[in-house]
């Protein structure tokens, strides 16, 4: 009997984590486009799911030229799960992250490819 007790125990303990889990994070699917432009995607539309993590991310790449000083050059969403917001600047390339979870499609919605 103690035996039995003891193994409905370890049972209830392994598979309660994975419920209770499961029910404070609902996953969120996010929009994948490889070029988002005015609300729109002109290409890769598709979607992906992020069950826990940073979540949606949404990058805006700007090109620095000396006729237009920065300048939005296209706008990527996906899934990450190292998303971190940031704005990382290189030569003439700098890219601005926005990461969102808890909606679905919110990374339509951030950055610069929204307006
Ligand atoms: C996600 O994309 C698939 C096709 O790639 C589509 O069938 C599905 O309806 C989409 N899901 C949502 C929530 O839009
Ligand atoms: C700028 O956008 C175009 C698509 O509009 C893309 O093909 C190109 O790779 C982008 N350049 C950079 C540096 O991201």
């Amino acid at each position: 009997m103690d035996k039995l007790l003891l193994l409905l125990l370890l049972l209830l303990l392994g598979v309660f984590p994975a419920v209770f889990f499961q029910g404070v994070a609902p996953a969120t699917v996010c929009m994948v486009c490889s070029n988002f432009k005015r609300g729109h995607c002109l290409r890769g539309k598709s979607n992906c799911t992020m069950e826990q993590g940073p979540g949606c991310r949404t990058r805006d790449f700007f090109i620095f030229t000396d006729r237009d000083g920065w300048k939005l050059n296209h706008t990527e969403l996906d899934c990450s799960d190292r998303c971190i917001s940031s704005h990382w600047h290189y030569e003439a390339l700098k890219i601005s992250t926005f990461c969102c979870k808890g909606q679905d499609f919110c990374n339509r919605y951030q950055g610069k490819g929204q307006g």
